[in-house]
């Protein structure tokens, strides 16, 4: 297989008249002929994964292996396999898992870029002295275990499964080569029966961290090595099911749905195989068919069939399955389960069972905090049950296919997949002709396309297959589409680079209105964004803009935000079984300390990298859901509610829900005179997700509004003993003989930026304000406790960019940290991100009303506060009672226990210095966080504060007395 190049030079032969030639063996793992040597072919996942455990042929490699790591492939102890190298003394690691998590090496994070030199197909060329892969050229990890293997065993078919090995590795057994593999994400198996013997065997695994394949594998991640998924040994019978494939597609009026399979049978033993039979069990019913003589070495295909009448169809919805096994005579039996649906592209639209449904949707990377890109079952099902309750039925696995148990979650729980290649050249640029032309990488493409759609073809829960990320143009995606076309017509191909080959038109990242004008223009396929919502940090503004847009054109089919989880990495505490903590020795030189903190790009020493850029997701590394992940949850629910006159008129978003399955209920709640009414529904019954009771859908309003106290000065002037003030600012306030300014309240409309603003040079366009100019104050003592605060800015210059917010700050002393406040609530939100933080009293410290971003910023507003009070401790020096702000009209309100100053030189959560007081922002209004993406784009207009035209508020702060 390998290819032998032989490089002379005739001047040198004819100098020397000696044959002078350098024979040079180019490595597979630098040869892109070579996908693979000797592997088994792709096949669809044979028993349902969580029923693997059941399942007697599989015996499990997971667990503790020997394992020894080389900064480059010269340095690797290139004979380990052999049976009497002696590997004893070598480290311990898991498998599953990366070697970087454990300790090896060094993580990269890298977005667009690769981590090596582009030098197609070669992965070792120098580069510049100070990146990563200068010194770790190409790390290579060799592993080693021993195997017991029993007679009974031997006379058996023998396979060794890898689920997922990243990048390319070679096996051996008792010191024979096996065979070879690469495309990271996808099984490789191969025949090891011949290798084995009775006893104990030794069983050898050499994985190097990058190949020619990762040049296809340039996704936006944490770029980590090793054997990351599970190995099994498969023990089977010489004659067994290969693979099965099955489709359960409805008639036209849904009153039939066609059960086809074809069920392949393979003969590894010598001799022919005779009088087989395969039964197919559906619904209570088997069907048992004849298999025809199959000679040694051969596999044939058995078709099965089965009607079913009135099927219950599968949707995310209602993800009716019907199980279903296969039995091979007495010899195997798996277990499995099928879905009846259709999925069709009409024209401009795209359907699910003839509905036009609209798709809520997510990316995710597979990705834990710990485990690195293995991720553990329980995490499986943690992420979708979260998904679940956020509303989301739409899951794209960017940029690769998951473990399998994800998909077999998604058919039971019901959420649409866009399964994807894992295919991406970002690093030749977006829709790049160079590797979507070099037909040198043509079977590489395919590859890919072809182990996605064999592995997962059987998952009810796949509606759209993907070709891959942010890859090339032409030939070689053609070649994609046309394997995927032949392997499946029940699943149409999607790909965001070249639009030729994708049954939906994908346009990503656009503000709302141009999502509304670009859906227009294309008039001939269905519109997605399949990604949206970059939720990187303090992020997910204008979401609803998004949805009224989406809902009123048939023609846009949904949409997936940027994305699920935070891909920070944790330093475990927990040292593994040879004392490095997992993540080891290389971490932080930002000032140690680490411990707890989420790391990103360059936090390891890795070079070169992209920061924070992979810390986008809804909920944080560990699973804790961000404020933004109940916005999604609200503006996503399937249910809108409508206020006219006295009646709500509900919208039902879904289209295989009716409205009486869910309980339908109101309150209405009155405080300090404003009256609101809640409106919610609730599910009817448990869910695999949630219970009885969840509410999946709610709505506020407000039937009488609240009565902001009138900024009306007393007519008898109050002495204002106590009070200081210079200028436009409050200096002093002197209270029970208390100081309770820190700092003084004065004008102040600078705010520190948020990710999105940050590239949208949102610090540099507004920096004038750091000084709050043509801006008035004027403070009226109105009683002995409390003081009327009127502030009017009249701009006396034109051409102002905006303004970061409008109002003051001030300091109080560190102890006020008991926090009760009538608003939105309880979470953060912002004038574009509030739809899901409902008006009500909430109460909470002030360690709970800051939000802690892993890259930190701008956080923890709280939109249209009525009244706002902050209590000090009651063994501190404050004030018995708390200090007390009311709006004279809405406010927004921060409160941290940092400054401004604190929060903008931090870059993790544990380098901000806290403690020394409270900082208070007291503001009209607030710039919105933005929503679009985040290296450019702005916050909507609607969302912003003109410099150009004066505003004006006012509050009173009262120091109020110990209550009773
Ligand atoms: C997208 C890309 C994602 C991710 C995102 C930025 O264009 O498809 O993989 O890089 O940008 O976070
Ligand atoms: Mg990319």
């Amino acid at each position: 297989m390998k290819n032998l190049i032989i490089k002379g030079s005739a001047a040198a032969i004819a100098a020397l008249l000696t044959l002078h030639v350098q024979a040079q063996t180019v490595a597979d793992w630098e040869n892109p002929d070579v996908l693979g040597i000797n592997k088994l072919p792709y096949h669809a996942t044979l028993q349902l994964p969580s029923r693997e455990k059941e399942c007697k042929e599989i015996v499990s490699l997971d667990g503790q292996w020997l394992f020894h790591w080389s900064r480059n492939p010269e340095e690797r102890p290139k004979d380990f396999w052999r049976e009497d190298y002696d590997v004893s003394q070598w480290d311990r690691i898991t498998v599953p898992g990366n070697w970087q998590t454990q300790g090896y090496g060094t993580p990269i994070y890298i977005n667009i870029n690769y981590p090596f030199v582009k030098d197609r197909p070669k992965v070792t060329t120098e580069p510049p002295r100070d990146w990563t892969a200068y010194e770790n050229r190409n790390p290579v990890g060799s592993y080693a275990r021993l195997l017991d293997v029993t007679k009974e065993m031997l006379s058996q078919n023998l396979i060794l499964h890898f689920g997922g090995v990243h990048s390319a590795f070679y096996v051996w057994v008792n010191g024979q080569r096996v065979g070879y593999s690469q495309n990271s994400m996808s099984p490789a198996e191969f025949d090891v029966t011949k290798y084995l013997r009775e006893g104990r065997n030794k069983l050898a695994v050499e994985v190097y961290r990058w190949s020619d394949g990762s040049y296809l594998e340039d996704q936006d991640m944490w770029r980590l090595s090793g054997i990351f998924r599970s190995v099994q040994l498969w023990v089977r019978p010489l004659v067994h099911i290969s693979d099965y494939r099955v489709t359960a597609v409805p008639n036209a009026d849904y009153s039939e749905a066609a059960v086809r399979g074809t069920v392949f049978v393979c003969n590894t033993g010598r001799k022919a195989a005779k009088n087989l039979s395969l039964a197919f069990t559906i619904d209570g019913k088997t069907t048992t068919y004849k298999v025809g003589k199959i000679l040694p070495g051969d596999t044939i295909g058995i078709p099965v069939s089965h009607d079913i009448s009135q099927p219950r169809l599968w949707s995310a919805e209602k993800p009716n399955l019907y199980p279903f096994s296969i039995d091979l005579g007495a010899l195997e039996h798996f277990d499995y389960h099928l879905g009846v649906k259709k999925v069709e592209v009409v024209g401009e639209v795209f359907k699910i069972n003839g509905k036009n449904v609209k798709l809520r949707g997510v990316n995710r990377h597979d990705h834990h905090p710990v485990t690195g890109r293995y991720v553990d079952d329980a995490t499986y099902e943690q992420d979708i049950r979260l998904m679940k309750q956020a509303n989301i039925n739409f899951l794209r696995t960017s940029h690769y296919p998951d473990r399998e148990y994800i998909y077999e979650l998604c058919d039971r729980w019901g959420i649409y997949v866009m399964d994807e290649a894992n295919h991406e050249t970002h690093g030749y640029g977006y829709a790049n002709h160079v590797m979507g032309e070099d037909l040198t990488f043509q079977r590489a493409h395919v590859d890919r396309a072809e182990s996605l759609v064999k592995r997962d073809f059987n998952h009810p829960c796949v509606i759209l297959w993907s070709l891959g990320n942010e890859g090339g143009v032409g030939p070689n995606i053609e070649a994609m589409y046309n394997k995927v076309r032949e392997l499946d017509q029940t699943r149409p191909p999607f790909y965001d680079s070249d639009r030729r080959y994708s049954a939906i038109w994908d346009d990503s990242y656009l503000y709302p209105d141009d999502l509304r004008k670009n859906a227009q223009q294309v008039t001939d396929k269905p519109f997605m964004m399949r990604e949206y919502a970059h939720a990187m940090g303090n992020s997910c503004g204008n979401l609803q803009e998004y949805w009224d847009v989406i809902y009123a054109d048939s023609s846009i089919c949904g949409a997936a935000i940027w994305d699920w989880v935070d891909q920070g990495l944790s330093l475990s505490p927990a040292p593994s079984p040879e004392g490095r903590g997992a993540l080891g020795q290389k971490a932080s030189p930002s000032g140690g300390g680490l411990e707890g903190a989420f790391l990103y790009g360059g936090d390891f020493g890795d070079k070169p990298n992209d920061g924070p850029f992979c810390i986008n997701g809804l909920i944080a590394p560990d699973r804790k859901p961000h404020p933004h992940y109940y916005e999604v949850q609200k503006v996503y629910q399937p249910i809108t509610f409508i206020r006219e006159g006295n009646d709500i008129r509900l919208v039902n978003r879904d289209q295989f829900t009716a409205l009486d399955e869910y309980d339908i209920s109101y309150d209405t709640l009155r405080y300090d005179g404003e009256t609101v009414l809640n409106v919610k529904a609730q599910l009817k019954e448990d869910k695999p997700w949630a219970e009885k009771g969840f509410t999946v859908a709610r709505e506020q309003f407000v039937l009488k509004s609240y009565e902001f106290p009138a900024p009306t000065i007393p007519a008898k002037k109050v002495a204002a003993t106590g009070i200081t003030v210079e200028g436009n600012a409050l200096t002093s306030w002197i209270v029970d003989g208390r100081e309770i300014l820190q700092a003084p309240l004065e004008p102040y409309f600078w705010k520190p930026e948020n990710d999105n603003q940050n590239a949208a040079g949102f610090a540099r366009r507004t920096a004038v304000w750091k000084d709050a100019t043509d801006v008035t104050v004027k403070y009226t003592a109105l009683s002995e406790r409390s003081i009327l605060v009127e502030v009017d800015y009249q701009p006396t210059s034109t051409n102002k960019p905006v303004m970061p917010k409008f109002g003051m700050r001030m300091r109080l002393p560190a102890d006020y940290t008991n926090i009760r406040y009538y608003g939105r609530g309880p979470w953060e939100n912002y004038p574009d991100r509030k739809q899901s933080a409902l008006l009500g009293i909430y109460e909470m410290p002030l360690s709970d009303y800051e939000t802690e971003y892993i890259h930190p910023q701008d956080n923890g507003n709280r939109c249209d506060v009525r009244w706002f009070e902050i209590k000090a401790s009651p063994t501190g020096g404050g004030l018995e009672g708390a200090f007390r702000i009311d709006g004279c009209q809405p406010l927004c309100i921060r409160a941290w226990d940092y400054g401004e100053e604190d929060l903008e030189t931090a870059k993790h959560p544990n380098e901000i210095r806290r403690g020394r007081f409270v900082n208070l922002n007291i503001d009209l209004n607030i710039h919105g966080v933005g929503g679009t993406d985040t290296w450019g784009k702005r916050t909507l207009p609607q969302y912003t504060i003109d410099g150009n035209k004066p505003h004006h508020y006012s509050f009173i702060l009262s120091a109020e007395k110990k209550k009773e």
